[in-house]
């Protein structure tokens, strides 16, 4: 098996691309088509300073290595989530990485912030382990963004992620979900950062790939808090499909991004954002989701 682009012995196939790759051009093509996807949404521009989540996943990490090797500004925050051993070992390899190669990281530490780590949150609301931990990062990284004046946050959430949330908002018809659901978020309000997820044409299994040949440190836990998390039933159940018919699974969120703006965008109800009378920070209620969990109305004379 030869590479297509430069004939020397190829290690991959990328049957979607009609290609068969060597180590080295399978790297090139997962810059470029990171490349390419930042420009295709003009997600950031060269000069534009980025804050890129880091969680010390394969994402992530690859994520961290390729903005770099593209020349972006870059500067990474990781947020500690105190969820016990999967929080102290994704924590270390996110530090150590930026010390060994001397890139900006930033490290929040979610009970020093709110007086309580994730699984101590959990005991504070109803919602979901995913849910809650979701609110709690978004919220952290959008107030460290706007300190910061970082105007885009990326993430390195990938087509499978993105897939699986598909899958998941069309059997709810999460009409409003559905609308939002893009590689790029505007920002909608000045104190919320504009989100892009560059990875979203590469898969798992091309990440995996890409962080393994270019020997980069990552954590392959699975969160304790997620392993009965919905979105893992979604990932299986595309990926069965995908076995059957290859090449469902990129269709369906590939296609879906054609339609989108045709179909939900449209009907997209205009949202008037207020100001949560408690934190300042945007929200469509009177005080906002993290400070209802953190700061429970019945406590709002004590502070
Ligand atoms: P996940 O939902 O765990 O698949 O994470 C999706 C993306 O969110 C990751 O690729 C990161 O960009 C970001 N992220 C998740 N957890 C963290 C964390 N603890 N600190 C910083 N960024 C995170
Ligand atoms: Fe948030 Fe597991 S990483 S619940
Ligand atoms: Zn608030």
């Amino acid at each position: 098996m030869k590479c297509t682009a430069c004939k020397k012995e190829a290690l991959i196939k990328l049957p979607r691309h009609n290609s068969t790759l060597c180590q080295e051009c399978f790297q090139k093509f997962i810059q470029k088509q990171t490349l390419l996807a930042i420009k295709r949404y003009h997600m950031f521009a060269k000069d534009e300073p980025v804050l890129l989540a880091v969680s010390g996943g394969k994402d992530s990490m690859s994520l961290w290595q390729i903005l770099h090797l593209l020349g972006d500004q870059v500067h990474a925050i990781h947020i500690d989530l105190g969820i016990g051993d999967f929080s102290r070992n994704s924590r270390l390899v996110a530090e150590e990485f930026a010390r060994n190669q001397n890139w900006p990281l930033t490290v929040i530490d979610v009970k020093m912030e709110t007086g309580y780590n994730i699984p101590e949150t959990l005991k504070l609301t109803h919602r979901p382990a995913c849910s809650a931990c979701g609110l709690v990062k978004r919220y952290l990284l959008n107030r460290y963004a706007l300190a910061n004046h970082f105007p885009v946050v990326a993430t390195g959430h990938n087509l499978d992620d993105e897939a699986a949330n598909l899958l998941g908002n069309i059997l709810r018809w999460r009409e409003d979900y559905l609308a939002h659901q893009s590689p790029i978020l505007p920002s909608f309000h000045a104190k919320l950062a504009k989100k892009v997820k560059p990875f979203y044409t590469l898969t798992d299994d091309e990440i995996r790939t890409y962080a393994q040949f270019s020997d980069l440190p990552f954590c392959d836990e699975i969160c304790p808090l997620s392993q009965r998390a919905k979105s893992l039933d979604y990932k299986k159940a595309l990926a069965l499909l995908e076995k059957q018919s290859p090449g469902t699974k990129h269709y369906f969120w590939l296609t879906f991004l054609e339609i989108n703006e045709r179909i939900f965008q449209s009907h997209r109800p205009a949202v008037p954002f207020l100001e949560c009378t408690r934190c300042g920070m945007p929200t469509t209620q009177e005080r906002c989701a993290f400070c209802n969990i953190f700061y429970p109305i019945e406590q709002k004379e004590n502070l």
